[in-house]
């Protein structure tokens, strides 16, 4: 029995949807806990490519349970669709399911207000670049005691008195930027219908959770985003608005931290980072447009293109302190063979270190990695199902990788596909 949470380690995007999925076969639920349909975690099963946004990465195992957390904001339109999708590809036939009664609900007003927001601040520094899903607006009710749970849409007379409190809110705010006024009447039609839908679905999956840990069931727990888009420890303002780190597994399902055996952190063999903030590591130049074009470096959720750079050693220590990491995956390994030469910020200027020193005011210094750039590395690396197998430039970066970290390395990504992943440690016993 073990419970293991996976957690982004750099800005999300760095394949957590494939790690999890990998992982998911030898676990009997897998949980979401925090984040809503901000996230897009991609999953290639043979031909078919799969993005959830809300429905944890272990849907494509029937009788896998999938669990979204009370620390999660559900749009419940979204997850109706893309439940129906995944339907559609025969999975989540039985009773896999289960919607914490504690989960906060994204609103139309909540997406309205998070579009005009960043609508308004236009190119300045105000504009967060977010994925305009209402992520923002959502745990802001939920911070200020007045969002609508999921509980709370199985209850018309407190739904009806939430939303017109809610209303006195927000369309001040909504009608200076132009929007529409909240619609209670239409949302309490949705709300009976999500209602509806939910019914069979919905519990304490805190107390689901503790109960399959100490029956010796896996657990596997699945981040959303990445370690530097925390609320508290990310880069902020530029941040999303709830706890991206493992930390946040416990209070985002309701279960205690000593019932947690492993953490592992993802990390892309290079960084990327999608909407605004700093990133000390980005390159604008070929290097960059290389990483974006032989990753396809574009947003799962919004399309838009990643920002793309160096694998930046200070914030990958910083983000694995944060975290507590016992196992490090290094994903998209295979990506960098595309580049004549690679580079791996090692420090930052002047000793400056990460929670120190605000990332937009560092600068990187970098070491050049001997080796790459050869035509066939890339096949090389993609045929690797050992580490023994990579090539020598490949095993060399890891292994730089993990000792500047000082965390082993538990799993290697060299492809989209399940089967093009090393595995270095059990994840569970
Ligand atoms: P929000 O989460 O939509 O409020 O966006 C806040 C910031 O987090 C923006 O910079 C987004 O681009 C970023 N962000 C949110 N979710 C993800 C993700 O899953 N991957 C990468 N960036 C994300």
């Amino acid at each position: 029995m073990t419970t293991l949470i996976v957690v982004g380690a750099q800005w999300g995007d760095e394949g957590k949807g494939k790690v999890v999925d990998f992982l998911a076969s030898q676990a009997q639920v897998v949980a979401r806990y925090a984040g809503g349909n901000n996230a897009g975690h991609t999953l290639v099963l043979g031909a078919r490519k799969i993005v959830t946004h809300l429905v944890p990465s272990g849907c494509a195992y029937p009788g896998t349970t999938c669990v979204l957390g009370a620390g999660m904001v559900i749009d419940l339109d979204v997850f109706q669709a893309e439940v129906a999708q995944l339907q559609q590809s025969g999975m989540l036939l039985g009773e896999e399911l289960r919607v914490s009664l504690d989960a906060h609900v994204i609103l139309p007003y909540h997406r309205a207000l998070d579009g005009l927001r960043e609508d308004q601040a236009g190119g300045g520094a105000e504009k967060i670049g977010t994925t305009r899903r209402g992520i923002g607006p959502a745990y802001e009710a939920k911070a200020a005691r007045r969002g609508v749970r999921v509980r709370d849409l199985l209850d018309r007379t407190r739904l009806r008195a939430r939303l017109e409190h809610n209303k006195l809110h927000v369309d001040p705010e909504l009608l200076r930027f132009g929007g529409a006024s909240v619609d209670v009447e239409a949302i309490l039609a949705s709300a009976d219908a999500w209602a509806t839908w939910l019914a069979g679905k919905v519990c304490d999956v805190g107390a689901l959770i503790h109960r399959a840990i100490v029956s010796g069931q896996r657990v596997l727990c699945e981040g959303a985003q990445g370690a530097l888009l925390d609320l508290d420890h990310g880069t902020y303002p530029y941040v999303t608005s709830s706890t991206t780190l493992a930390g946040g597994a416990c209070a985002g399902l309701g279960i205690g931290p000593t019932l947690i055996d492993e953490v592992w952190g993802i990390t892309k063999a290079y960084t990327t980072r999608v909407g605004a903030g700093p990133f000390p590591t980005c390159d604008r130049g070929a290097a960059g447009e290389l990483l974006r074009s032989a990753g396809d470096e574009y947003g799962a959720t919004t399309g838009r293109p990643r920002d793309c750079g160096w694998l930046d050693l200070p914030a990958l220590r910083h983000a694995a302190r944060l975290n507590g990491l016992t196992g490090l995956c290094i994903t998209k390994l295979d990506v960098l063979a595309a580049l004549p030469e690679v580079q791996v910020c090692t420090h930052y200027a002047d000793g400056a270190e990460p929670g120190e020193v605000e990332l937009g005011a560092v600068t990187p210094v970098y070491e050049s990695v001997p080796g790459w750039g050869a035509a066939d590395l890339r096949s090389g690396i993609m045929a690797a199902r050992r580490l023994e197998d990579l090539p020598a430039p490949a095993r060399a970066y890891l292994d730089r990788v993990e000792s500047a970290i000082g965390v082993p390395i538990a799993l290697v990504s060299v492809g989209p596909d399940r089967e093009q992943t090393i595995l270095t440690r059990a994840a569970f016993s």
